[in-house]
């Protein structure tokens, strides 16, 4: 069932999108060679806790922490750790966060220090991949027109899209319907209305889509070792187009 949300709802899930956003500005500065993914979750949690805001993965679906790190030919669903980030790393923060009870998603990849031409084009086309998703947002279109948008983009470009994880509606809890995969035809799918609350956050890989899951049961990694980034961000729809909520204003 999809829920469609009030102008109410929207407002108060944009002010928990715009808290999200700050922790992403944060971490431009803070992600440097040296920095562990452990000390990101700490410097994130204290950063939520210091605004009066909690981070809604920990304890989803029995994760254990409030962000998501996956470095390099991680996909998603890395866990935070003590192993410390190297000059030229990439990586994704993916976080949940809510604030007077509403709840905002957004992961943004990172780059650790000088990072190669390889990895720098990958984000580009990752960031971009997203926004003309978002584009296609349109009250009046369907699903299948985001990710086919996404999809003819990304692949336009020579990379490929992830296909095992999607975007999703998102309220009361982390996932509801409906689900948005980034890749798909045109004109397919349910139609997308005014008042749907959904994420969009296409994972672009440099070689081949395929992904595998490692021995913990979350961190999905690219099977042939390529390099992978994502960028999400949590959107209404509305009859005045799509209404980003984790907006970072200069991206
Ligand atoms: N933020 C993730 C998403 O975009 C949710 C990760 S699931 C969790 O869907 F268990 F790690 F929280
Ligand atoms: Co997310």
């Amino acid at each position: 069932m999809i829920k469609r949300k009030s102008k109410r709802e929207i407002e108060k899930m944009k002010e928990a999108g715009e808290l999200l956003a700050s922790v992403h500005k944060e971490l431009r500065s803070f992600i440097k060679p040296g920095v562990t993914t452990m000390e990101i979750e700490q410097f994130v949690e204290r950063y939520l806790d210091k605004h009066g805001a909690t981070g809604e993965q920990k304890g989803y679906q029995g994760y254990e922490y409030t962000t998501c790190a996956s470095i390099n030919d991680e996909i998603c669903h890395g866990f935070p750790r003590k192993e410390k980030l190297e000059e030229g790393d990439i990586v994704t923060v993916d976080m949940v966060v809510k604030l007077n009870g509403f709840l905002a998603d957004s992961a943004w990849t990172h780059p650790v220090g000088e990072i190669s031409e390889e990895a720098r084009k990958l984000m580009d086309v990752s960031k971009t991949s997203l926004y003309r998703g978002i584009e296609a947002a349109q009250v009046g279109n369907r699903i299948g027109d985001i990710g086919h948008a996404i999809q003819s983009y990304a692949e336009g470009e020579g990379y490929s899209v992830v296909r095992e994880f999607t975007g999703h509606g998102i309220g009361e809890t982390i996932h509801e319907d409906p689900y948005i995969p980034h890749f798909g035809e045109a004109g397919k799918g349910a139609r997308l209305k005014d008042g749907m609350v959904i994420t969009i956050e296409p994972m672009i890989n440099v070689g081949d889509w395929q992904s595998k899951m490692d021995d913990n049961q979350w961190t999905a990694r690219t099977v042939d070792g390529s390099l992978s980034a994502q960028y999400e961000h949590t959107i209404a729809i509305t009859k005045e187009g799509p209404f980003i909520l984790t907006a970072q204003e200069d991206e």
